[in-house]
């Protein structure tokens, strides 16, 4: 038997930037150290055979014409289709996978596994890895043509360019990538599931995507990146209110890498409470379950704490002084490395 490729995919945690980055916005998120394990092993008869370890579940195609399928097999028949299309000849291959991010939880399950999917793909194919922003592109068609979430590039980059201690610092219009160093000193990130699940397919986001095409395209500018508060002011509702989230977003990254930068917990603690309102009351992504979640995390003594991801359920990550005690359920995170193959 041929040697297994192993690739790993990390999650991802946002400190700040959300629904920033399908409008040429900023975000500041982190790789986590979970994430989603997948082993390849070729197999030579022109098919891909693929189990979800963790559900027991399975699925077989052909790895040069697959059709769309649901749920989880809608990523790896995508990953295999995404690499056939951008002339990646790959082999036929037993594939297992299994992952320790939460489903559902806004920690990006989704980018990880199509982020190790891919590698391991290209990996057992001897296929070298394109460019990461390519991978990236790649990667979040895989979600946006063959799952139907009309998700941006924030999961798939942090996966792939996560570096451990740092947050790093996309600007979604240029495709840069930036890593800022992530000083904690005595205070620490938690997250805290707010027990709802959320997918981005069925949820409201994709309809909060086309809002704000829709204010960029009557204000007559590119992205909301190009608009001003002046210009949201005269949108009508709820455009505006979706655009004026967008663009206050945009600051508060900024603010906050200077908060990073000056090791400010208590100013980046702020931030990330107005973050939560504007995503609370402009952008109307949060639920009665996540308004619990913060008022756990605020009540336990919590500097700051906002809804994560693309809202509608999932966690909620707050920035805690070192004194405090987590809330009952919460998980620390700090920034690991990104996606890598770990074998051949
Ligand atoms: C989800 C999407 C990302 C991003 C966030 C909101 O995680 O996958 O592309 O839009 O929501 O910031």
């Amino acid at each position: 038997m041929t040697s297994p490729a192993i690739a790993f995919g990390p999650g991802r945690v946002n400190l700040i930037g959300e629904h920033t980055d399908y409008n040429d916005g900023l975000a500041l998120p982190f790789a986590i150290s979970e994430g989603v394990t997948v082993r390849a092993v070729a197999i030579g008869d022109g098919r891909i055979d693929a189990v979800a370890a963790d559900l027991g579940e399975r699925d077989s195609f052909p790895v040069a014409s697959p059709a769309p399928a649901e749920g989880w097999r809608g990523f790896v028949r995508g990953a295999a289709g995404e690499l056939e299309r951008a002339g990646a000849r790959l082999v036929g291959a037993e594939l297992q996978f299994s992952g320790t991010v939460p489903r559902g939880a806004g920690m990006s399950s989704s980018a990880a596994l199509e982020v190790a999917l891919v590698l391991a793909l290209l990996s057992v194919s001897g296929v070298a890895v394109p460019d990461r922003i390519e991978l990236a592109k790649l990667c979040s068609r895989i979600e946006n043509d063959w799952v139907g979430a009309r998700t941006g590039l924030l999961d798939q980059i942090a996966s792939l360019y996560g570096e451990a201690d740092h947050a790093l610092l996309i600007d979604f219009r240029t495709l840069s990538v930036r890593p800022v160093p992530l000083r904690l000193d005595d205070s620490r990130l938690i997250t805290l599931d707010s027990g709802e699940e959320h997918t981005h397919a069925g949820s409201g986001y994709n309809s909060r995507r086309a809002e704000c095409a829709e204010a960029a395209s009557l204000l007559g500018v590119a992205s909301l990146r190009d608009a001003t508060l002046e210009m949201a002011a005269s949108l009508p509702e709820p455009l505006s209110r979706r655009a004026r989230h967008v663009i206050t977003e945009n600051s508060r990254v900024e603010d906050a890498v200077r908060a990073l930068e000056q090791r400010d917990m208590a100013a980046m603690g702020c931030l990330l409470d107005a973050s939560h309102a504007s995503l609370r009351d402009d952008f109307e992504v949060s639920t009665p379950a996540v308004e619990d979640a913060v008022s756990r995390c605020k009540d336990a003594g919590a500097l700051g704490a906002r809804i994560m991801g693309g809202g509608f359920g999932g966690s909620v990550l707050a920035l805690l002084p070192g004194a405090a005690q987590a809330p009952i359920g919460a998980v620390d995170v700090r920034p690991g490395p990104g996606a890598r193959v770990t074998a051949p």
